[in-house]
């Protein structure tokens, strides 16, 4: 064959090199480049080629060798490329650290207020989200046009899409709903403390929320007076909030519990002095309880000539803002970490 016509050949060999690796690669560096590889031994030949048609082959020649080159070195690169990626994956490297989760502040003074109550006897029960009129206001003695049935304070469930009324299904608006199924269910002795979420028709701001929780308490039993619960509830605050916390009990209005009464706990950011949490009071608000109405005893089958009983419940966000001193409510449910984090300690 001519020398033109080998350059041609070459030529069109060079356009369709492929490797798909570094070692194939070098095969086809030898085969053209190297120095008895397909084209310098056309340079070496290229001496004997006459004068004239030095000029036309010379440049052919030249662009061959180049066009070779090229194409190597540029597949060179992109293997040297891959190669430097696969060193730095390095399997013996310890693994970044995996972020470890924080309780959240509601879980912990929950979990607090159950451990400080377990101790004397009370045990967990626990009821649905979902319930019925019946176990959280019927059962309750309250009256069947008691403005908590309203639906401006109660999440209703309607029973067709679009019927929102009558309907006796609804988001339990207070943990009280769980004494009725205790009571309805189980025989006194009980003593049971009901954690739980509850749901009112509230405009959300930084001191209400459509959901919040509470625990809910209740002891029933032969001859349960109120010093009973009295005391139950000094040796809770102490236990929270410290030996030297004083309670006071104001009396009050629930339709579940005669005599009620609210209970307050000295402040615990002023010690008592008077601040602006407290309203330059002194005491700070923290439950509601009672001796559980006879009414209620008997409307859940518990005879009231036998048993008496008293009930508490208290907003577990109320608690932990006097803990932890948080501002706005709407930190407990909104999941900021920057909130989260700084419970990591607790
Ligand atoms: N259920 C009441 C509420 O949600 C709280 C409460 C008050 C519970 C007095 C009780 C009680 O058991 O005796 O506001």
């Amino acid at each position: 064959m001519a020398i033109k016509e080998r350059i041609e050949d070459l030529l069109e060999q060079v356009e369709q090199m492929s490797a798909s690796n570094a070692d194939e690669l070098e095969a086809l560096r030898i085969k053209y480049l190297s120095k008895k590889g397909e084209i310098t031994t056309l340079f070496n030949e290229f001496r004997e080629v006459p004068a004239d048609q030095k000029r036309e082959l010379g440049q052919a020649l030249n662009a061959l060798r180049q066009k070779a080159e090229t194409s190597i070195n540029t597949m060179r690169e992109q293997f040297e490329a891959q190669s430097a990626k696969a060193d730095r994956l390095d399997l013996t490297r310890t693994p970044d650290p995996i972020e470890l989760g924080t309780r959240h502040p509601l879980s912990l003074v929950r979990e607090e207020i159950v451990d400080i109550f377990s101790r004397i006897g009370f045990t967990v029960a626990e009821g649905p989200e979902v319930e019925d009129d019946k176990h959280v206001y019927g059962l309750l003695n309250f009256a069947p046009e008691h403005p908590a049935r309203d639906m401006q304070d109660t999440f209703f469930i309607e029973k067709e899409p679009g019927i929102q009324k009558p309907t006796d299904i609804l988001l339990r608006s207070h943990t009280s709903s769980v004494q009725t199924r205790v009571m309805t269910t189980q025989k006194p002795p009980i003593r049971v403390l009901c954690p739980g979420r509850v749901y009112r028709n509230e405009a959300i701001s930084a001191r209400a929320h459509c959901f919040f929780h509470q625990v809910e308490g209740l002891y029933i039993d032969k001859n349960v007076s109120f010093a009973d619960l009295k005391e139950a509830l000094l040796y809770f605050a102490k236990e929270m909030f410290g030996a030297d916390t004083q309670i006071r009990l104001r009396p009050s209005y629930f339709p579940f519990t005669e005599p009620s009464a609210e209970m307050d706990i000295s402040c615990n950011i002023c010690g008592g002095k008077g601040c602006s949490f407290c309203k330059g009071t002194g005491w700070v608000e923290i439950l509601g309880c009672g001796m559980v109405d006879p009414n209620v005893l008997e409307a859940c089958g518990i005879d009231s000539k036998v048993y008496s009983g008293y009930a508490f419940g208290m907003g577990v966000e109320r608690i932990a803002n006097l803990k932890y001193r948080v501002k706005d409510l709407r930190l407990f449910s909104e999941n900021d970490i920057r909130f989260l984090r700084q419970f990591e300690s607790c």
